[in-house]
C-alpha cells in the first residue's frame, strides 16, 4: 500500500492524528493544511477539509493532485440512521451518496446526479475488509459496514431519518463522505468512510453532538490506526 491520504471535517476529527503523525511537513493550500509524514509506519497525508461537500471535494482533490496519495480514507462523526447503530458504534462505507441531491422535478430519482452514470460511489473492497478486521480491536461498540449518506445538512429530525433510511438505504448521514468518494471515483482513487456516530440525528442530536464527538472521533480513530498497524 502505498500513501494513504487521511480527511476529517473538524479540529476535533483530526486532533489524534495530529499527536501520532511522525516527521510531519506542512503545506497550505487553499487554505488547507496538509501533514505529511509516517503513522503506524504507513505514508500518510492529514488534513482537515471543513464541513460540507465542496470543502471536501476541494481538499480531496488536492490530496489526489498534489500528493499523489495512493487512497483516500475519511475518518470522523455522523448521526446514526440504521435503527440498531447506537452513539459510539461505526459505520464503514460500503458506498455513498448524495441525499440532498434532488432533481426530481425533471423526473431523476432523489439522490441522483441528472445525466450521470453514477450516483452510488462504491467504497474499495480491500480498504472496507482492512476495516472489518480492525473492528476486532474495537472494545464496546459495533461495527456495522452499509450505505454512507451525505448532504449540506445538519440532520436532526425522526422523520428525515426515517427517509434515509427508508428511501436510500443508508445507515449513517453526515456532510461528506459523497463528495470525497465522487472525487476518488472520477480519479480513479480507492477510498474508504470510517464514521463513529455522535448521536442519532433526531430531536437530541444537536446535544448528543456536542457531548459524543470527542468519543466518537477517538473510536474512528481508533480504527483507522488499527487498520494501518495490521496493514
Ligand atoms: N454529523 C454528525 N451528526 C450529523 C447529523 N445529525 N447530520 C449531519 N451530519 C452529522
Amino acid at each position: 500500500i502505498g500513501k494513504i491520504g487521511i480527511i476529517g471535517a473538524m479540529d476535533s476529527e483530526i486532533s489524534r492524528y495530529l499527536k501520532e503523525i511522525d516527521q510531519a511537513n506542512t503545506t497550505v493550500i487553499q487554505g488547507i493544511t496538509y501533514y505529511e509524514g509516517t503513522l503506524c509506519q504507513v505514508p500518510v497525508v492529514i488534513c482537515k477539509s471543513g464541513v460540507g461537500k465542496v470543502n471536501a471535494a476541494i481538499c480531496t482533490q488536492l490530496l489526489v493532485d498534489r500528493f499523489q496519495v495512493e487512497s483516500v480514507i475519511f475518518t470522523g462523526v455522523a448521526g446514526a440512521v440504521h435503527p440498531e447503530l447506537e452513539i459510539g458504534d461505526i459505520v464503514i462505507s460500503t458506498s455513498c451518496q448524495q441525499h440532498d441531491l434532488d432533481a426530481s422535478p425533471l423526473g431523476f430519482a432523489r439522490g441522483t446526479i441528472p445525466f450521470q452514470e453514477t450516483s452510488v460511489f462504491p467504497a474499495d473492497t480491500q480498504l472496507i475488509s482492512w476495516a472489518q478486521e480492525a473492528s476486532q480491536w474495537i472494545e464496546g461498540a459495533k461495527v456495522f459496514t452499509g450505505k454512507v449518506l451525505s448532504g449540506d445538512q445538519f440532520i436532526s429530525d425522526v422523520g428525515t431519518v426515517r427517509n434515509l433510511r427508508e428511501e436510500f438505504d443508508g445507515y449513517c448521514v453526515e456532510m461528506e463522505g459523497a463528495a470525497v468518494a465522487h472525487v476518488c471515483y472520477l480519479s480513479g482513487v480507492p477510498y474508504v468512510v470510517i464514521r463513529s456516530m455522535s448521536d442519532r440525528a433526531d430531536h437530541s442530536a444537536q446535544v448528543n453532538f456536542i457531548e459524543f464527538t470527542e468519543l466518537a472521533a477517538e473510536r474512528s480513530f481508533l480504527m483507522v490506526t488499527h487498520m494501518l498497524t495490521h496493514l
